[in-house]
């Protein structure tokens, strides 16, 4: 039995994640998974109530007892420092060493993408997001705080064991999935230390790549191609911050913020799913969140499981509802978040 750890979260987490587990449920049953879901209620009305977070034992926990976790989303208004979230969120980023943040930028039907005359197989690849480091380590801090003399210091840290693990990362994915092609982006011609070390860990790694194209562009330049012609990327690598900031491009060229999954993987430990977007606590509880980034985010967990041929279920589940149009509003359909979790259910029932 492998357990997989359910933690909705906050906002409009806790209603795809709802969707989520109906179809991880029904395909339990169905095809007979040798999975059980175990549920968790750590977000911001736990922190609210009882000032815990992410309690210090669970880690360990989700580490000796879990074959993978699947988290909504976190955040609340009434945490504006996002506290809980650092802690519950980060806490498995850095305390699990989910190093790689692989979020697939895949456009499902035509009709979705903002972008003129762009077919499904124009846009699809992936971003290899570096997970662990660079201006997310929450090193720097203040001095003289709150005078007109104040200083602010938040520090990038890239060390070359995170740099080089998440590029060699992303020439293994490419390498095993027939890919010809790894981008790396950064911003070496104006951060130059952190671009350096980038620069000539990706030489070094992708010299072992001979037959993958090795491809550079400063990230404004790829936020602009993302746009221009998605078509010419496959892999693509870039660290913490420069990931966070293209896969919302990603979402969008997708259908938006709730079309994106994500998987925070450890290729050797407990890894975490999450869709791309956030809490959005102005659709909180009001049945109108898209569901789709959460349930192609189970698929996806689904596969990293073993269960190929379910997660493929998933997604073809997703298609054939975005192309019978039982989507949500903001994708034009007219259906809620449980109603369109109900439509894929029972796609997937039909299916066998
Ligand atoms: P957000 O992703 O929550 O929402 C931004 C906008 O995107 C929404 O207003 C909505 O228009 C659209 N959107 C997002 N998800 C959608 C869905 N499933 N269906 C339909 N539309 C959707 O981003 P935000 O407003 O910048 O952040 C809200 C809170 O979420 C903040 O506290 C932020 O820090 C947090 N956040 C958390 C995560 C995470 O837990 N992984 C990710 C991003 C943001
Ligand atoms: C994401 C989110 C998070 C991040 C926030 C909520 C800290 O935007 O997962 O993309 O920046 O990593
Ligand atoms: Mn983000």
């Amino acid at each position: 039995m492998r357990r997989i750890a359910i933690v909705p979260g906050d906002g409009i987490g806790i209603d795809v994640t709802r969707e989520a587990v109906k179809v991880l449920e029904l395909l339990r049953e169905k095809r007979s998974l040798d999975i059980e879901l175990s549920h968790f209620d750590f977000g911001a009305e736990k922190y609210l109530a009882t000032g815990v977070s992410l309690p210090p034992e669970q880690l360990e926990d989700f580490r000796n007892n879990y074959a993978a976790i699947f988290l909504g989303a976190l955040g609340d208004p009434r945490i504006p420092d996002m506290a809980h979230a650092r802690d519950i969120l980060f806490g498995m980023r850095f305390g699990l060493d989910l190093y790689v943040n692989m979020r697939p930028v895949r456009l499902l039907d035509e009709r979705l993408c903002p972008l003129k005359d762009r077919k499904v197989g124009d846009i699809q690849f992936v971003v290899f997001r570096e997970n662990t480091e660079g201006l997310y380590v929450g090193t720097g801090g203040f001095f003289k705080k709150g005078t007109k003399d104040e200083v602010a210091l938040q520090e990038s840290v890239n060390t070359y064991k995170g740099v080089e693990r998440i590029i060699r990362f992303a020439f293994e994915y490419a390498k095993e999935n027939g890919h010809t092609k790894v981008t790396m982006s950064d911003k070496n011609n104006a951060l130059r230390f952190e671009g350096d070390l980038w620069v000539r860990v990706f030489d070094e790694v992708g010299a072992r790549y001979p037959g993958i194209q090795k491809e550079h562009w400063f990230v404004d330049a790829l936020a602009m191609q993302m746009i221009k012609r998605p078509e010419q990327f496959q892999v693509v690598v870039t660290n913490n911050m420069f990931g966070d900031i293209v896969t919302d491009i990603g979402a969008q060229l997708q259908g938006g913020l709730g079309m994106a999954a994500s998987g925070n993987i450890n290729p050797g430990g407990v890894c975490m799913f999450e869709p791309v977007h956030g809490s959005a606590p102005k659709y909180a509880g009001k049945n109108v969140a898209n569901p789709f980034g959460a349930i192609l985010t189970a698929g996806l967990m689904l596969e990293h499981l073993g269960y190929r041929d379910e997660g493929a279920l998933v997604e073809q589940a997703v298609v054939r509802a975005i192309r019978e149009r039982k989507t949500t509003t903001d994708l034009g359909g007219n259906l809620g978040t449980k109603e369109t979790g109900d439509a894929i259910c029972a796609i997937i029932d039909a299916a066998n």
